[in-house]
This record gives C-alpha cells, sequence and structure tokens, in this order.
C-alpha cells in the first residue's frame, strides 16, 4: 500500500507545477432546448449556458409547452418547452461530436403535463443502438424534471443519435439534451464498448441544504450536477471552510467544484469510521466508485488525518490523507466492483492519525455494454441517400439494421464476419418511387434481394447494378415505366439461375432475346430464392444476428488479488475419518464416487475419490487436481486440498449445498426452479465459462459441460466442476486435435464428432445446450418409442413457429417475462448454430447477453420498485444511500 502512497505523492507534485487557470468557457458544450422555435437562441439567467433550438437536429416530433408552473427551485427556461414524438415507433436526434472524445451526456424530461393528459408516459431511451435506459413513467412523476447522464466515447463516428423510442406505454418526449466533453484521462475504463451511467453524485456536507441546490456550470466546468446529501445522521457531522480557501490547482484533473470541495462530512465520535453502505439491484452490475477528499480544517502541527478504505471487509484503498488526495480516489485505473448486494465502504482512521476521516463528495457509476454495433457506413450512406433521393416516406429513422426490432420497415441485415450489420434485402414495392433508378442502390454492396415493384419509375435498368454481386432476387413488376436494354450480365446471371429478375409489366423494357413478348420462365426462381430468403429473414428474427464485432471484458482479475491457494495434501486415514468410512454418497463424478465429508473445523466437504479400476480416470485425476490449484473463480468449485497416496487418490472441494442443476431439473424435484433462478444460474455458470476461455491464459476448455456438473452453493449460486476431461490450449491457435474423444452425448458438439478438432466452441454448444435443458426442463436426449430425440430437434421447430410458450418449461405456469424468454432462447440457439467458428459467439459475448437478459428480468420484476434515480433537477428525492458512522 504504501507504494500507492508514494504514486499519489508523485502525482500531486506533478499537479502543483502545472497548475492551470480554470477553464471558464463553453467549448464543445452542445446545449439543445427541445421543442423550442427554430431561431431560439438564449443564455440560461442562472448558469449562462447558451442553449438552441434542437430543430436542426431531428426532422420529426412536436413542439409543446408545459402547462405546469415550473417549480420556483426548478425555474429553468430550458424547460418551458418539449418535443414530443406521438408517430413513429423511434425518432433520432442525430448530434455532430468529435469521434474519440470523452463526452458527458444528459438528457432531461419536464413532463408538466404538457398534453393535458396527466399521465406521464413511460419509453425507452438509445444511444445510437444501445439501449441507454427506460424512461418510467413514475420516475418521470416523481419530480418536475428529470435527468439521466452517462460518460461515453463515441469510437469512430462523428456524430451520436439520441433516439426515443415508443415502447407502446405513452409519448415519448424530451425537454433538454446536453453534451460536455471532458478531459478523456478521467473516468478511465475497462472496456471500451460500453458507457458509464452516472447512478450517484453527491455533494457530501453540502453548505446549502435549505433548498436543494444543485451545483453545476459554472462551478462545475464539466457541468455535472452535484446533489446535495441528506441531511446527515446523528452520527455524522458537517465542517467546511470559505470556498476562497479551496486551491482549485489541486483538483485536476477531474476537477470537481471548489463550493463541493469546501465542505465534507465526518463522524461525530472521532474514533469511529465513516460508513457508506449501497445496496444495488443486480449483483452482477458493474460499479465505479469515486470518492473525493479535500482537506477543509486546519490542522495544527501535532495533528494529522491519515485514514483507510475497506470495502465489505477488505482494504480497498489507503492509507490516505486529504492533504495530499485531492482528486477521487480509485484504485486501479480500470477497476470496477461488481458481484455484491451491498457495497459497504468504511473510512477508519489509522492509529497514528489523530483526526477522524472526511468526505467531501462522491460519485457512482454503472457500467453498461454499448457493444451492439452500428449498421456499415458505406450502407448507412448509400440507404440514406436512397431515401433522400426519392423521399421516401416510412419512418426511416436511426441506424438502418440496429437494434434488430427497430430495423427500417422493408429492410433486412446480416452481420458480416465482424459482426457489423448489412443490408441484404431492400423492398421498395409501391413506395411512389419516381424518376430513375439511383446509383447509390448498387453501393449497398451485400443486397441480395431487391424490389422495386409497383413504383413509377422511369428510365432504363441501369448498368451499374450488375456491381450488386450477391444480388439473387430483382423484382420490378408492375406499373414502372423502365425503357431500355436490361445489362447483358444481369441477363447471363439470370439464365444461369443465379439471379432471380422479374420485369413484367414494363412494357418499355427489353430483355434482349425476348423482346416484346412476356418472360415466363423469370418465376421459377424467383419463388425459389423468395424461399431463400423467408429462411435468412427468420434466422435474423430468431436472433440470429446477435454476433457482433467487439468483445466484452473477460473476468480476468476483475477484483481482487489471488484467493488463497494453497491445498492440504491429506493422508488415507484423514480421508477415512473425514468422509466417516465413506459413510453418505452424494455423487458419481467423472472418474468416481463423491462421498461427503466433514472436517476438523466442522466445515463439510466433498470428497470425490478415484476408482482405482480406471486408468483413464487417474489422468482424469491428475488433470483436474492440476486444474484447480492454479485457477480460482468464484464460478468454479474450489479444491480444498487431495489425497495422492497408493491406496487411495482423492480431491477434496468446498461443499455444495444445493447439489447440481440436474438433480433440479429432474421430474422427481418438486421444488421447482423458478425463471429468475434459471437465469441466475446461466449467468454464473456463464461467468465461470468466460473465465476459463478468455480469464486463464492459455485457455481452458472444460469439454464435458452439463447440468450434472453445474453445482449450486446453499444461495443457489452456480460453479462448474468436474475439470477431468479439461485442457489448456495454445494461446494464439484457438483449437487442437484431440486424440480423444470426450463429452456426455447430447452435450457433445456434432462438429467436434465430426472432425475431431477441438475448440472452445464445443463448450459454447455444450452450454447452449443447457441452456436449453435450463429454458425447457426437458432433457437432451428423450427416448420416446425406442427413438431418441434430441432437445434441438424437439425445440427449434417450436421456436421456428413463433410459439415460445411451448417451449418453456410448463412447470413455471407461465411465470417469466417474454422478452427476456425470447432473449434467453435466442442466446441459446445461438450458442448451438452449426458453424461453430464462425458463427457461435464467444462466452464474453453470450456472458453479456445472459446479463442483459437478466435485466429484461428485472425490469418485469422491479416494475414498481424502480429505486435508481438519477440527478434529479428539483427536489431532492427519495435515495438509497445510507450515509452514516458507526
Ligand atoms: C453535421 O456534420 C455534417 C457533415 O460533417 C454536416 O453536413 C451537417 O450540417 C452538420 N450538422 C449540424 C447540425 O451541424
Ligand atoms: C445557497 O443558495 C442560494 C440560492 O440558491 C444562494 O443565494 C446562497 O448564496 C447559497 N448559500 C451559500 C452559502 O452558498
Ligand atoms: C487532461 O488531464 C491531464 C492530466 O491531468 C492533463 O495533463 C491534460 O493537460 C488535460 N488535458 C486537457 C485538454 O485539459
Ligand atoms: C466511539 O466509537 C468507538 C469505536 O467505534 C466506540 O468504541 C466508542 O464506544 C464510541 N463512543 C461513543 C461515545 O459512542
Ligand atoms: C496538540 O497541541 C495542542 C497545544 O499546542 C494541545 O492542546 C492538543 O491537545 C494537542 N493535540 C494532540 C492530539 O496531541
Ligand atoms: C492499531 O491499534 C489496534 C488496537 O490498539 C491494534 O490491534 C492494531 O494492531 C493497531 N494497528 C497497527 C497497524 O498498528
Ligand atoms: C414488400 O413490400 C410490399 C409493400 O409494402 C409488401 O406488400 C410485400 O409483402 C413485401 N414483400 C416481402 C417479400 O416482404
Ligand atoms: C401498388 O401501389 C399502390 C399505392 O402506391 C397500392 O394502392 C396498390 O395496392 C399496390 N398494388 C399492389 C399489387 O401491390
Amino acid at each position: 500500500m504504501m507504494g500507492m502512497f508514494m504514486h499519489f505523492l508523485l502525482v500531486l507534485l506533478t499537479i502543483l507545477v502545472l497548475i492551470q487557470a480554470q477553464q471558464d468557457d463553453q467549448s464543445g458544450f452542445i446545449s439543445l432546448d427541445c421543442g423550442q422555435r427554430e431561431d431560439v437562441r438564449y443564455s440560461a439567467s442562472r448558469t449562462g449556458i447558451n442553449y438552441r433550438s434542437d430543430a436542426n437536429f431531428i426532422d420529426t416530433g412536436e413542439s409543446k409547452r408545459v402547462q405546469v408552473k415550473i417549480p420556483k427551485s426548478a425555474v429553468k427556461q430550458e424547460l418551458q418547452y418539449v418535443r414530443s414524438f406521438p408517430s413513429g415507433v423511434r425518432n433520432c436526434y442525430r448530434i455532430n461530436v468529435t469521434s474519440g472524445t470523452k463526452y458527458f451526456i444528459r438528457a432531461t424530461f419536464a413532463y408538466g403535463n404538457y398534453d393535458n393528459r396527466n399521465q406521464a408516459p413511460q419509453f425507452d431511451l438509445y444511444l445510437g443502438v444501445n439501449l441507454w435506459r427506460t424512461m418510467y413513467s413514475q420516475l418521470l412523476k416523481q419530480s418536475f424534471a428529470t435527468s439521466t447522464g452517462m460518460i461515453y466515447t463515441p469510437p469512430s463516428l462523428d456524430y451520436i443519435q439520441l433516439c426515443l423510442v415508443n415502447t407502446g406505454n405513452g409519448i415519448p418526449f424530451i425537454s433538454v439534451i446536453e453534451l460536455r466533453p471532458l478531459n478523456s484521462s478521467i473516468y478511465p475504463q475497462y472496456s471500451p464498448n460500453s458507457a458509464l451511467l452516472t447512478k450517484y453524485r453527491y455533494d457530501l456536507g453540502s453548505i446549502n441544504t435549505t433548498d436543494s441546490v444543485v451545483y453545476r456550470y459554472k462551478d462545475d466546468v464539466y457541468d455535472r450536477f452535484w446533489k446535495p446529501s441528506e441531511s446527515p445522521s446523528d452520527y455524522l457531522r458537517r465542517i467546511s471552510t470559505n470556498v476562497k480557501n479551496v486551491d482549485q490547482s489541486l483538483l485536476h484533473p477531474y476537477k470537481p467544484p471548489a463550493i463541493v470541495m469546501s465542505s465534507a462530512v465526518t463522524p461525530v465520535n472521532a474514533s469511529a469510521p465513516l460508513e457508506l453502505e449501497w445496496e444495488v439491484d443486480n449483483v452482477y452490475d458493474q460499479y465505479y466508485f469515486y470518492f473525493y477528499f479535500y482537506e477543509v480544517e486546519e490542522l495544527a502541527a501535532n495533528e494529522t488525518r491519515i485514514f483507510n478504505i475497506i470495502q465489505n471487509d477488505e482494504l480497498w484503498f489507503g492509507p490516505l490523507t486529504p492533504l495530499t488526495q485531492p482528486g477521487p480516489v480509485q484504485p486501479g485505473n480500470d477497476m470496477f466492483l461488481t458481484g455484491e448486494k451491498t457495497y459497504r465502504f468504511s473510512l477508519f482512521k489509522t492509529n497514528d492519525s489523530t483526526l477522524p476521516p472526511i468526505l467531501n463528495a462522491v460519485e457512482v457509476y454503472q457500467v453498461k455494454d454499448f457493444s451492439q454495433s452500428e449498421t456499415k457506413q458505406d450502407d448507412i450512406d448509400s440507404i440514406t441517400n436512397i431515401k433522400k433521393a426519392y423521399r421516401v416516406d416510412k419512418n426511416w429513422q436511426g441506424d438502418p439494421c440496429a437494434p434488430v426490432n427497430y430495423m427500417w420497415e422493408g429492410l433486412n441485415c446480416i452481420p458480416d464476419g465482424n459482426n457489423i450489420p448489412r443490408i441484404t434485402s431492400l423492398n421498395l414495392s409501391s413506395s411512389d418511387l419516381t424518376g430513375k433508378i439511383d446509383s447509390s442502390f448498387s453501393k449497398l454492396t451485400m443486397l441480395e434481394y431487391l424490389d422495386l415493384s409497383n413504383n413509377s419509375l422511369t428510365g432504363p435498368l441501369p448498368d451499374f447494378l450488375i456491381q450488386l454481386r450477391s444480388l439473387k432476387v430483382l423484382r420490378k413488376v408492375g406499373k414502372n415505366k423502365l425503357t431500355g436494354l436490361v445489362p447483358d450480365e444481369l441477363l447471363e446471371r439470370s439464365k444461369k439461375g443465379s439471379l432471380s429478375l422479374s420485369t413484367d409489366d414494363n412494357p418499355g423494357l427489353c430483355m434482349t432475346e425476348s423482346c416484346g413478348k412476356k418472360s415466363s420462365q423469370s418465376h421459377v426462381p424467383l419463388i425459389a430464392s423468395i424461399s431463400a430468403i423467408i429462411v435468412v429473414i427468420l434466422l435474423i428474427s430468431l436472433g440470429f444476428w446477435i454476433f457482433r464485432r467487439q468483445k466484452v471484458m473477460s473476468t480476468n482479475s476483475k477484483k481482487r488479488g489471488s484467493l488463497e491457494s494453497k491445498h492440504q495434501a491429506f493422508s488415507y486415514t484423514e480421508i477415512l475419518n473425514i468422509t466417516d468410512n465413506f459413510k453418505t454418497i452424494i455423487g458419481q463424478g467423472g472418474f468416481g464416487k463423491v462421498y461427503l465429508g466433514v472436517l476438523q473445523n466442522h466445515a463439510q466437504v466433498a470428497v470425490k475419490i478415484l476408482s482405482l479400476s480406471s486408468m483413464q480416470g487417474y489422468k482424469e485425476f491428475q488433470s483436474e487436481a492440476q486444474l484447480l490449484m492454479i485457477v480460482h473463480h468464484r464460478n468454479l468449485v474450489s479444491l480444498i486440498g487431495y489425497c495422492d497416496e497408493v491406496e487411495i487418490k482423492a480431491l477434496v472441494y468446498e461443499y455444495m449445498a444445493n447439489g447440481n442443476l440436474h438433480q433440479h431439473l429432474s421430474v422427481k424435484n418438486t421444488n421447482i426452479l423458478k425463471w429468475n433462478e434459471r437465469l441466475n444460474i446461466a449467468v454464473d455458470a456463464a461467468q465461470g465459462l468466460d473465465y476459463l476461455h478468455n480469464g486463464c491464459k492459455p485457455p481452458i476448455m472444460h469439454r464435458d459441460l452439463k447440468p450434472s456438473n453445474i453445482l449450486l452453493d446453499e444461495n443457489m449460486h452456480a460453479k462448474i466442476a468436474d475439470f477431468g476431461l479439461s485442457r489448456a490450449f495454445g494461446n494464439d491457435i484457438d483449437s487442437h486435435i484431440s486424440t480423444n474423444p470426450a463429452g456426455t452425448r447430447g452435450y457433445v458438439d456434432p462438429e467436434f464428432q465430426r472432425t475431431g478438432k477441438a475448440n472452445k466452441k464445443n463448450d459454447v454448444y455444450s452450454f447452449g445446450i443447457v441452456l436449453f435443458v435450463l429454458i425447457t426442463g426437458r432433457p437432451a436426449i428423450v427416448r420416446e418409442g425406442g427413438e431418441t430425440i434430441h432437445i434441438l430437434e424437439w425445440a427449434i421447430p417450436i421456436i421456428e413457429e413463433g410459439d415460445i410458450q411451448n417451449v418453456i418449461d410448463p412447470r413455471l405456469e407461465g411465470e417469466f417475462s417474454i422478452n427476456s424468454a425470447w432473449k434467453f432462447v435466442e442466446i441459446a440457439m445461438s450458442c448451438t448454430l452449426a458453424n461453430a467458428v464462425v458463427e457461435r459467439p464467444d462466452m464474453s459475448f453470450i456472458l453479456a447477453e445472459l446479463k442483459e437478459c437478466q435485466s429484461l428480468d428485472m425490469v418485469r420484476r422491479n416494475y414498481e420498485n424502480t429505486g435508481t434515480i438519477e440527478e434529479l433537477v428539483s427536489l431532492a428525492t427519495v435515495s438509497d444511500t445510507t450515509i452514516s458512522a458507526r
């Protein structure tokens, strides 16, 4: 810890040399007053921020005025108007930015009964193709205005799209959009494909508690909202200094407002710790915590203030002293915390400190996966040109292909090898197109299906269409008045059958050979190709295309240092004692029976004994022992010790009180696993597997994943077990040739069986089957009347009919959210796709998707209990933070 301390001292010295004038201008600020008249620009009275109308940033929506009188505490000109979106499912702002710049982006909503309905709507907010958050009506009702903020760096595009999506619960609206460029060295992140959502930002010990003043620009050069904390408990007291005494040069580079840093809280009882506690909705969410310290008291020569920060009973940071620690504390540059239901921070003064700890301000951000890719830029440009050229009258807003639910009408897309969506089908039939065929069509290079029928197009069928190498169907039937020759090459492809060309009812159009006659055979390949298209469309709607570029974070060393890594060696006699002479069998592992045991400290353990008849078994025993001695993860079962004597070979594990997943799903079990429990188990297992695949070097394949190898502890947390068949494989080669086929029937990847080539996508397949078993409650293989039916043979046809209800375990009696069920099924399907290497996603991606699935389910269950209100502009209200001292 001393090392860290020194490091900060050094940083401090550099900062002192680099004293800069506080940046005061609004350079790079984008401040839009939504719904304001187009020409209006003004400087807000309280903040001096220069607002302008949003009219140049969006084509749709209506301007409305709020009806409710704006409360005094929130008198703000920018809240008087809203832009509402009565038509179209998705409406998007397009705002130019500097790509690669880190932005603080904030959207503000003040309903103010603008529609005279007294019913705040509920809708989704997207940043580009990624869901930012749902704006719940309870949240919008809670106070006059609600803001939500995030930190995001647009990776490559020089604009962002902010989209409001109508989810059928009222008309979306928005009041203010604000973008603030940040110094890119602050708020570093583990994964570039993510955003940080503001959860809390508190000015503790706020001086101005009486009227809930939120400090922002110009106090804060980055215009963050600093909310006063609730009145501190009896255990805390406020301390402060005159703001003029705050040395702003010490506040680089996060630059919290001097006014915020001029006050702090400290325990009344000088020897007690200062404690903070956060309860979170989802233990799997990832959080960044920032603590700000600045000394506000004048210390006498014999006084010191030094303290440590303990997080859930472990040292998180310290020792530190506020004099040398002005900026926020964040141990490790890109470390987030995850896996806790409650985050408890205790600030303890050290023994040689004479003064108790203090805390001036705190920020909490939640990591949000933003890895969904935008459509390929060339395709976006082409389709946008087509939209412009023909003034296409459809709700074509936002990204053309993503997210898949809001794909533009008439389009279909498939992701390319880098999981970037490409436009493959365009149906502009009956769309009132007039004029010539635009050259932009030829730039949709992945287009396979183009339907321009029943329009009033004129001119020739241009040569540039031959650039569409993948084109399989071209329909121009009816009404169009195209003239001239069909390009030779298209005709040639049509003859060979690789292109279906239908040109009926274009009397002026001449197919070279059959000029003037109607071609009848052109319909035959058309039908064939259309059915191919339908297959493609089906696959797309089944979530085929969740394969996106991106690489989510690996679970590697996310949290703390390594766990206890010593393993005890037991003697034969000890094993006899521990298992009470092999009294209770609790299972059957890969290479022998598993017995219940009790250690001297009364801890229960599971003892797996190698059956002596098994030669193969000894190899597996060794691999498992070797592996478990080096890998440690909370979703892998952990090894306590082993016995490697002549008489007996045994492995001693932690005891998993709730047995294995297979037992829980069996028909005999009456205690049915609930939907959210199944999701949690899937996420746990995915975390374990992701760790093996992406957190270990070299990566490790499990090779025998199945429900009986997924164990459950007393809290129903899942851990993967049975590593007897596991193999590490070279880092740069993703696969190796396996000499002995491994695995369990029903779970083994057919591709591996066929080729004998092993790679980590085999585990992905087995994991997919485990997901199907979780979803359906059926075994992987069912024997019916002498026939064996694999779970995929049974489930896929039902899913393809769109009949999800009949796939889900009937024992759940409909107790699940349909959205999360679809997503769960889509993930399972993607894991089991035929082409292992190309099509099946990586575990890191599957993990991220499963977490999303979990939050969809959470939305259902926590509908009433949103509890995560950020940055309320006025009327500071509830929060689930408690700050106290013992
Ligand atoms: C955004 O940038 C594009 C191209 O760089 C430009 O044509 C457009 O006018 C800009 N939009 C606004 C609102 O500044
Ligand atoms: C508290 O806020 C009010 C207005 O919001 C302001 O007039 C007053 O000066 C503030 N008090 C302090 C101590 O900053
Ligand atoms: C960003 O912060 C770093 C570290 O304090 C500093 O060196 C750099 O000059 C800052 N950049 C800007 C543009 O202010
Ligand atoms: C002050 O805190 C210390 C440490 O938590 C505790 O032992 C002591 O009893 C407290 N004193 C009072 C007066 O509460
Ligand atoms: C520090 O010194 C002052 C007098 O100079 C004395 O009153 C005070 O008790 C001392 N404090 C400590 C913690 O020793
Ligand atoms: C601090 O004091 C306590 C109790 O007096 C003692 O148990 C502990 O070891 C001390 N810690 C250090 C680092 O000296
Ligand atoms: C193409 O669009 C037209 C008009 O919107 C529609 O009638 C037709 O069914 C669509 N074709 C396909 C294959 O979806
Ligand atoms: C052709 O388009 C018109 C509108 O443009 C529509 O009314 C008509 O039903 C369409 N005919 C066919 C066969 O799709």
